[in-house]
């Protein structure tokens, strides 16, 4: 079990006051969106729906691909709808309200990318991910080492690389049901780069 605490923030104001404003900016450097977006390739068929959470402008996803519906979720009206990938976005703060907009199995592939320190009710959000993924679905969260430190929580601060793909690992297999759970450092920390590691998990009945 996780101690509570690990999931409370420095700046503890509603989420709603510090993304206010829109940041229109790349928050990973121009490989790591290149990788990221070749990694979503593998993940993806022709016709997928997907649901960007956390989504601000971008949603690294490759622009080749055909898709039935990207759905951006998150905080910033003006991100969103800058983010030309989206057929439609929700605003909602996860942090006060974590059940998701949308129906039972509507998605192929949910994505959190680069922001998934930034949830501190992390286990409810990834079982609202289950429901509305479809049968053989897909969860990729993704992440580096940039973080915006006083809106991360506690436990995201204290751990870093491996440490934070075995806390992500925690909350699939705490919120139930996901299976295959695989971490992948995609970006090593030792290059000139942004680090990048990817956490991907299947809804897979059983
Ligand atoms: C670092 S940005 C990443 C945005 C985008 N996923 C990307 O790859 O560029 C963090 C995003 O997390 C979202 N976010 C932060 N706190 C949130 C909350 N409490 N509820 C929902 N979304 C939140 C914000 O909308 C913000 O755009």
């Amino acid at each position: 079990m996780i101690p509570e605490q690990l999931f409370t923030k420095e700046d503890s104001n509603d989420d709603r006051i510090f993304y206010a404003s829109p940041r229109l900016v790349k928050h990973i450097d121009e490989n790591a969106c290149h990788v990221l977006r070749n990694y979503y390739d593998q993940l993806l068929k022709d016709g997928d729906a997907v649901l960007d959470l956390m989504s601000s402008w971008v949603s690294h996803l490759p622009d080749h691909k055909h898709y039935s519906r990207v759905s951006g979720h998150g905080m910033n009206q003006i991100e969103l709808q800058n983010n030309t990938q989206l057929t439609d976005f929700h605003i909602q703060n996860l942090n006060t309200e974590q059940q998701l907009p949308y129906g039972d199995e509507e998605f192929d592939l949910c994505t959190i990318a680069v922001s998934v320190q930034y949830l501190t009710s992390p286990v409810q959000v990834f079982r609202e991910i289950y429901r509305v993924l479809k049968p053989n679905g897909s969860c990729c969260v993704s992440f580096s080492n940039r973080m915006f430190p006083t809106k991360a929580i506690l436990a995201w601060r204290m751990f870093s690389g491996e440490d934070h793909c075995r806390l992500v690992s925690w909350y699939f297999e705490k919120a139930g049901g996901f299976r295959e759970i695989q971490s992948e450092q995609l970006v090593s920390e030792n290059s000139n780069f942004d680090p990048l590691y990817v956490v991907t998990a299947k809804k897979i009945l059983v």
